[in-house]
């Protein structure tokens, strides 16, 4: 925890897109953020970058492995293709808390088509990789990386699955930290409905000629 009780987080692959993004928007919020990477050198770089946008928050580099296990909270953002290698690096650090998986399965070149993996769903898959001992939890699949990185208000919601309910609440607040509306998506099998959507998201971007179209839950208070 950092001084002011909020989590640090850390961010394996931190060094790139959608990393940048969530890195930026935790750190707004009073995170203390890691930035991990494969190489110290380049989570340093990405460490100088943060500073200058959040220089009140204090941010950290380290090496992915390193980074899990300084985390309260672990993110990972990687490409899909390498998921599965990177938690490899990492499992060691991660046991007993909460991972927000963000990974995409698209298959390139047909991103527009939905391409899950033989496990159902990227989250499912590390879900499995890792065991009940880690509390995977997947969001931000349908968020572009562009609008996190900027100080623009995001009208798309995020979907949060994961099989332990405070761990998806725990996740729901951080969404809401970072400036977006989360809501509770059910377990690890339903990430397959978030990490599809990506692929008709893209769909509609091209179609339609909307950049960054994202969804929106409606419906009526019960009272
Ligand atoms: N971009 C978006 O708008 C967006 C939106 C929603 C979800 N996502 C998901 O977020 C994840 C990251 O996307 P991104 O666009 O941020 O990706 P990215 O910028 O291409 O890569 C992120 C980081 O992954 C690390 N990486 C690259 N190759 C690797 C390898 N062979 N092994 C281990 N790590 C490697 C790199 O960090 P180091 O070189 O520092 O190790 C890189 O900076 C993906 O799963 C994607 O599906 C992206």
């Amino acid at each position: 925890m950092s001084d002011g009780g909020k989590e640090t987080i850390a961010i394996l692959g931190g060094t790139g897109d959608l990393g940048t993004g969530l890195a930026i928007r935790w750190s707004k919020a009073g995170h203390r953020i890691i930035i991990g990477s494969r190489t110290l050198e380049k989570a340093q770089n990405a460490v100088a970058e943060l500073a200058k946008i959040s220089p009140d928050t204090p941010a950290d580099a380290m090496e992915n492995s390193d980074a899990a296990a300084a985390g309260d909270i672990v993110v990972l953002t990687v490409p899909a293709e390498h998921q599965i290698s990177t938690l490899e690096t990492v499992r060691g650090g991660l046991a007993g808390k909460i991972l927000i998986d963000v990974t995409v399965p698209l298959v390139p070149p047909k991103v527009g088509t939905v391409q899950l993996p033989p496990e159902g769903s990227a989250g499912k898959r590390a879900q499995d990789f890792l065991g009940e001992d880690v509390m995977v939890v997947t969001a931000f699949q349908n968020i572009a990386a562009h609008l996190l990185q900027e100080d623009v208000e995001i009208e798309c919601d995020v979907l949060v699955s994961g099989n332990k309910k405070a761990a998806r609440d725990k996740v729901i607040e951080l969404a809401e930290e970072a400036g977006m509306t989360g809501y509770h998506a059910g377990p690890i099998e339903n990430s397959a409905a978030a990490e599809a959507l990506t692929s008709i998201l893209i769909q509609i971007n091209r179609r339609h000629d909307i950049s960054h179209s994202g969804i929106k839950i409606v419906g009526q208070a019960d009272h």
